[in-house]
């Protein structure tokens, strides 16, 4: 068992919101990614794809990640309005989101087809960032470790490792609301998916997958969230949008 800690990852998920004169806010964040913040932290922005090979260009040399927020399961073929993992890859996307709540809300994604979309970022050298988490339904009723649990192990492929694999821990219901689950109750969760992380990349990576805490990071509750054990970074909406919002969490890891 390696006790040896991940580097921390705060990531940036910009959604459907970005124009090319968001630019601008890649700027800040780079003028703040200083080379004494980018020694203990690594930050990813996620724009939307149409930003993509825009903001990789824009972030070269600067040792931020850039990547997608999602990617179909094949390199290629018809399947009209996709992009695939190949094509994020080629864009200089390093990192992609898979199975955001809203994906699974709004365009039915299921573990299985998670799964199969990590097995083709995987594929085209691409880090996965999947994210799981509960309803406030499966919370109120005591099922939300049970449901993580089960998430975890649909939507992780074999082969993946602490390098091509990051969890998020997102309940859905703190998404965009505003509202954080209670300290107590990410350290039960985070803890949670700590363990099952064993059967899923083995001993010697269980401790080094980055398992980032996600839904209503921001300045102000970022320090009490990242101090949680287990807790290894933040996957982050709303507050990204803003450079120094998002320098700020990124300040409270650094
Ligand atoms: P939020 O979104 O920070 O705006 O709550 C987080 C996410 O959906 O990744």
């Amino acid at each position: 068992m390696s006790t040896e800690k991940p580097r921390p990852l705060i990531a940036g998920n910009w959604k459907m919101n970005g124009l090319r004169a968001s630019q601008s806010v890649l700027d800040g964040i780079r003028e703040g990614y200083t080379a004494a913040v980018a020694k203990k932290v690594d930050v990813l922005v996620c724009p939307p794809t149409t930003l993509l090979h825009a903001f990789a260009v824009q972030a070269a040399g600067s040792g931020l990640y850039i990547g997608a927020q999602d990617c179909h399961t094949k390199a290629s073929g018809a399947y009209t309005g996709d992009i695939s993992a190949e094509m994020i890859q080629d864009s200089g996307g390093q990192y992609v989101i898979l199975g955001h709540s809203e994906r699974r809300q709004y365009h039915g994604e299921t573990d299985a087809l998670v799964n199969e979309k990590t097995v083709a970022a995987h594929r085209a050298g691409l880090t996965a960032v999947v994210c799981i988490g509960e309803t406030r339904e499966e919370r109120e009723s005591g099922k939300a470790i049970a449901v993580v649990k089960s998430q975890l192990k649909g939507s992780v492929p074999a082969g993946s490792t602490a390098q091509n694999l990051v969890i998020a821990y997102e309940p859905v219901w703190a998404i965009g609301t505003g509202l954080t689950p209670t300290v107590a109750d990410v350290a039960e969760v985070h803890a949670a998916i700590r363990e099952d992380l064993i059967a899923l990349v083995g001993k010697d990576d269980q401790y080094l997958v980055r398992i980032l805490y996600g839904g209503s990071v921001k300045p102000s509750n970022a320090a009490e969230l990242l101090g949680t054990a287990n807790v290894d970074g933040a996957l982050v909406g709303g507050a990204s949008l803003v450079a120094k919002d998002f320098l700020a969490i990124v300040a409270a890891v650094a």
